[in-house]
């Protein structure tokens, strides 16, 4: 049932404040303002030396999210690789290591195998899924749930920002677990993971103003987003939901990367989508913004109003985030993102819900 929506897409974006907030309420305590998980590590958490993530698609940047946050707020050290790479490396894996999987379906033929392989190899198993009934969940030894609902949507939405939260919520626990967390610290953190739903609403409220940059969007026949640090993956989730839904080329890039090759793309043809989050790296983002600008680059800017101030320069488009604090920023940044790559696809006429070649749920490998 679509509700009031044109498509399912649309409600699945529309309810992430909904569902991310119920997934939220199942990993916090928010009274207290302490994390609790609804189950226990298996492992002891100051004995691990290192996570290990593996996922396909989507599904795959939300665990390159997951390693920021699980490095910085548990200072555990974290490698990731796709599922299809993963399961052929025969990578060596740490002895009593942790190996997330991250699925939505649960069901994903090469998420499988690499749950299978590192589970050969003595790893704990934790996958992040979303079909409690799923083959996955049941071959892990701790199934986390997001609590998304049934995604309908080939392209992956709210099953992505639920899989967020609940990365945000574990990386507060295993810091707090391995000692490396204060009491304030969890609080400071819990209290800003729980203003994500609200900050997620206020993003959405801005779906007018991203219209207009998604018919300019669809205009184009390339597109580049750029980010840094945790918003360095959403630029690649940028860049996915644009190619999958309107087919039009698109690419995610590190933004210190582009001075090492991508600069040479830039013409007022290809849109530069600039993810500029509230964090330590900001003034980063914003001078490399001040090169494609410096350049004649087709500009569009995704942040609050302190970005486009120091941004400074000519900009085609620009999404007006409201400020909020850093911690996690891609929860509500996703919004915006996914608007516009939906948005530019329902400009174009193209079926956004039953994209051209895709399945919702893969497999085979
Ligand atoms: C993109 C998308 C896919 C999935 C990927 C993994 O919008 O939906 O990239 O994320 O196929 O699927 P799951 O999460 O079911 O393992």
């Amino acid at each position: 049932d679509k509700g009031n929506h044109r498509h399912f897409m649309a409600k699945e974006i529309a309810e992430q404040p909904e569902v991310v907030g119920r997934t939220l309420s199942h990993y916090l305590d928010l009274a207290a303002g302490k994390v609790r998980l609804p189950f226990d590590l298996p492992f002891d958490a100051e004995k691990l030396s290192r996570v290990t993530i593996s996922a396909c698609g989507t599904a795959y940047y939300a665990g390159l999210i997951g390693r920021y946050w699980i490095e910085r707020h548990a200072r555990l050290a974290v490698e990731i690789d796709i599922a299809s790479e993963f399961r052929y490396r025969e990578a060596p894996l740490p002895a009593h290591g942790l190996t997330i999987l991250v699925s939505q379906s649960g069901e994903t033929a090469d998420t499988l195998a690499a749950l299978r392989y590192a589970k050969a190899q003595g790893q704990h198993i934790l996958s992040i899924v979303n079909v409690e009934t799923s083959t996955i969940a049941r071959e892990s030894d701790t199934a986390a749930l997001t609590l998304a609902g049934p995604e309908i949507g080939v392209a992956s939405t709210k099953a992505f920002t639920c899989q967020l939260a609940v990365f945000a919520a574990l990386a507060i626990a295993l810091g707090r677990a391995r000692g490396v967390l204060s009491e304030e610290d969890e609080q400071r953190l819990v209290r800003e993971l729980a203003a994500t739903p609200g900050q997620m609403a206020a993003a959405l409220a801005r779906e007018a103003e991203i219209e207009p940059v998604a018919r300019d969007v669809a205009r184009a026949s390339s597109v580049l987003y750029l980010g840094r640090g945790a918003a360095y993956p959403l630029a690649l989730e940028g860049a996915l939901k644009l190619k999958e839904l309107s087919y039009i080329h698109a690419e995610g890039y590190a933004a210190g990367e582009l001075k090492h090759g991508p600069i040479a793309l830039i013409d007022y043809a290809m849109p530069v989508i600039v993810l500029a989050p509230p964090d330590a790296t900001l003034e980063k983002t914003v001078s490399n913004l001040q090169e494609v600008a410096a350049r004649g680059g087709h500009l569009i800017l995704i942040g609050s109003a302190a970005a486009r101030a120091a941004a400074a320069s000519e900009l085609a488009g620009f999404i007006e985030l409201p400020e909020i604090s850093s911690a996690f920023a891609p929860l509500v940044y996703a919004i915006p993102v996914q608007l516009l790559a939906y948005h530019a696809a329902v400009f174009m006429g193209k079926d956004v819900d039953q994209p051209r070649n895709l399945a919702k749920s893969v497999t085979v490998e």
